[in-house]
């Protein structure tokens, strides 16, 4: 029982009988619904999924749910962020209809065994990047989207493309399982000086905020490069690793470049690429990329 939770200013649910009564009420009438997954601390980059998913759908559930299986056991699932009332409040003032916010034992029944596997073979679109800073991270993800998807049965899913790996993922489970889910990207949503907005910006110190900037920047740089005409993947990548090593408060995780539809690492540049990169900013991961189509 969690009493502070009464109160919210927006139709909220936290047992799956609740939650498939609504959404099955809504279907019957012809309605198309609309999910978008977060693990709340809600930011502009969330509520513009929200507002996006409004747009396309006609109503829109937001699930709000701190996963702990995508956690590692040195990460930051105890620390990271939860202040549900807030989040309430911008939900449903940015044309949410429905908060789903499941207890971990709704999500993970007692004795629970099952979870969705990902084959790291080298076309993998999981494999490596993340997966070699958050081993086990992206079973997690696709374990829980999985289950929501069963859960709330959606016509459609909003992602952010900041997360350009989960997102590769996330579609080819799709796929691969044959969920009837539309997946919808959306692009990444950046502070005035280029910051990509995440629920973790809020660990950063000043100094580090300051610095935090320089991530995208860097990206930028690269992809300037790469219209220049740049098509040695190996230059470009090194290019933006000293870029990252000069700034003394970042540690670079990985700048690299991969094919935009299956993450796969390029050596020539091709038509369609991501440029993703991760550093850690004293125990604070932050995660950027940016996508080049050349025409
Ligand atoms: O991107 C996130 O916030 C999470 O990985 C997601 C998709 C909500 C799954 O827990």
């Amino acid at each position: 029982v969690r009493p502070e939770l009464d109160a919210l200013p927006l139709d909220q649910v936290r047992q799956v009988g609740d939650l498939r009564r609504r959404v099955r009420d809504w279907k019957r009438q012809g309605q198309r619904v609309g999910l978008v997954p977060t693990m709340g601390a809600l930011h502009e980059g969330h509520l513009s999924l929200i507002r996006f998913a409004a747009d396309e759908a006609d109503r829109v559930v937001a699930s709000i749910f701190v996963n702990p299986t995508q956690f590692g056991p040195d990460e930051d699932f105890r620390r990271y962020p939860r202040r549900p009332r807030k989040d309430a409040a911008l939900l449903a003032a940015n044309g949410c209809d429905l908060l789903f916010l499941p207890d971990v034992e709704t999500v993970y029944p007692p004795g629970h065994i099952t979870f969705v596997d990902l084959d790291e073979s080298l076309d993998s679109p999981s494999r490596g990047l993340e997966s070699e800073f958050r081993p086990g991270h992206f079973r997690g993800v696709v374990t829980v989207v999985a289950q929501l998807f069963n859960l709330v049965e959606p016509d459609l899913a909003v992602f952010g493309e900041k997360d350009a790996q989960q997102l590769t993922t996330v579609r080819c489970m799709v796929r691969d399982l044959h969920f009837d889910v539309e997946i919808l990207a959306h692009p990444t949503v950046r502070d005035a000086d280029g910051l990509a907005m995440s629920s973790r910006n809020a660990f950063l110190t000043p100094p580090q905020r300051a610095a935090a900037p320089l991530l995208y920047r860097t990206l930028r740089r690269a992809k300037r490069m790469v219209e220049a005409g740049e098509r040695d993947a190996a230059v470009v990548r090194q290019a933006m690793q000293e870029a990252l090593a000069a700034e003394p408060l970042f540690e670079t995780n990985y700048a690299d470049v991969v094919e935009a539809d299956n993450f796969q690492r390029v050596d020539r540049i091709g038509s369609d690429i991501i440029l993703p990169a991760a550093v850690d900013v004293g125990g604070t991961r932050l995660l950027d990329n940016v996508r080049i189509a050349i025409t």
